[in-house]
């Protein structure tokens, strides 16, 4: 993939170079039509492809690595986990959806039944690369479930360095992927305290239907203190979910989200039903209800997380 700017109106374009050589006479230029203002101009390959390259080289070996955390149940963590890496799939990244819940609701959310995954990756039965499924175009799962439990207790027991577990497991795939989002479960355990020493990123979904801030603040309590030891993970972004914008109660929580943590606070996503009816499909917002608002505001957020206002998905 590159992106290709317009010289007339400056509108950014994502195009698959692989595509165009194939169509295109070798070494010859092709000519590019803006879809935007329509104007025409000349693209030279050569220069495409070195771009590419580097583009390709520098990415290597830098997953983003983010974790969708808050200790409270309910919020829109695994819908927030599944609906972001499917969104980060559809615009062209590598995606690894990591769940780290004992319930394992990733996997049923994307419809697969994998009958291994996390387990056997931190308990050395299977490779990183036999852990992974893959779930959808660009996107692989490492699923969690029951059998997480059982791991916890390893952990527990270990003497020394037991907070690494998971990120010395991870470390041979760290490099495979663009983003690597990991899906927690509610509570305060030693399974999370290896998650915030392996991500890099937190999102904290905050559901804006309960009074929701005291918690968030405890959480970001938390998040300090294991700073403490691991200055590399730091709160990214605030998301407030099931906003509804007919009554007065969330939309005040979400004015003092907005004052308390003007950086992070993200734009919501809104109350919508078919998020909760995607799941028993095995289907993303994106594949259920691609025009809901849902899919509307998911996408946004993956052109916040991505930087990227004009992220094509
Ligand atoms: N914006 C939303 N609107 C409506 N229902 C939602 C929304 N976000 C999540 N849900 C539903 O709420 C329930 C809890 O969400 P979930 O993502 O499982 O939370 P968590 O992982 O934090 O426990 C699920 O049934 C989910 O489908
Ligand atoms: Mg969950």
């Amino acid at each position: 993939m590159a992106v290709i700017t317009c010289p007339k109106c400056a509108k950014k374009h994502k195009v698959d170079i692989q595509t165009i050589q194939e169509s295109a006479p070798s070494g010859k230029n092709v000519v590019a039509r803006c879809k935007s203002c329509n104007n025409r101009f000349p693209v030279s390959l050569e220069q495409l492809s070195s771009k590419d390259q580097k583009e390709k080289e520098a990415s290597q070996g830098t997953a983003r690595k983010i974790c969708i955390s808050l200790s409270k149940g309910g919020v829109g963590k695994t819908t927030t986990s599944v609906n972001l890496s499917a969104g980060l799939a559809l615009a062209g990244h590598r995606v690894l959806l990591v769940d780290t819940d004992t319930q394992g609701q990733s996997s049923y959310v994307l419809g697969k039944k994998p009958r291994f995954g996390l387990t056997e990756l931190l308990t050395k039965e299977l490779g990183p690369e036999e852990a992974v499924v893959q779930a959808r175009k660009n996107l692989w799962l490492l699923s969690g479930g029951k059998s997480l439990a059982g791991v916890k207790r390893i952990i527990d027991r270990k003497s020394f360095g037991a907070e690494w577990t998971l990120s010395e497991a991870m470390k041979p795939l760290d490099d495979k992927y663009d983003f690597i989002i990991i899906d927690t479960s509610p509570g305060w355990d030693q399974l999370i305290v290896n998650v915030l020493f392996y991500a890099t990123e937190v999102l904290v979904p905050v559901a804006l239907e309960v009074m929701p801030l005291h918690g968030l603040a405890e959480f970001i309590k938390s998040l300090d203190s294991i700073q403490r030891y691991r200055q590399e993970i730091s709160l990214k972004y605030i998301l407030p979910t099931f906003m509804d914008n007919r009554i007065k109660g969330p939309q005040s929580i979400f004015s003092q989200l907005k004052k308390l943590y003007p950086k992070y606070v993200c734009k919501p996503i809104r109350y919508n039903s078919s998020l909760s009816e995607a799941p028993s499909y095995g289907k993303t917002i994106f594949e259920f209800a691609p025009g809901s608002n849902a899919s509307v505001d998911y996408r946004e957020l993956v052109r916040r997380v991505t930087n990227n206002d004009s992220a094509l998905l």
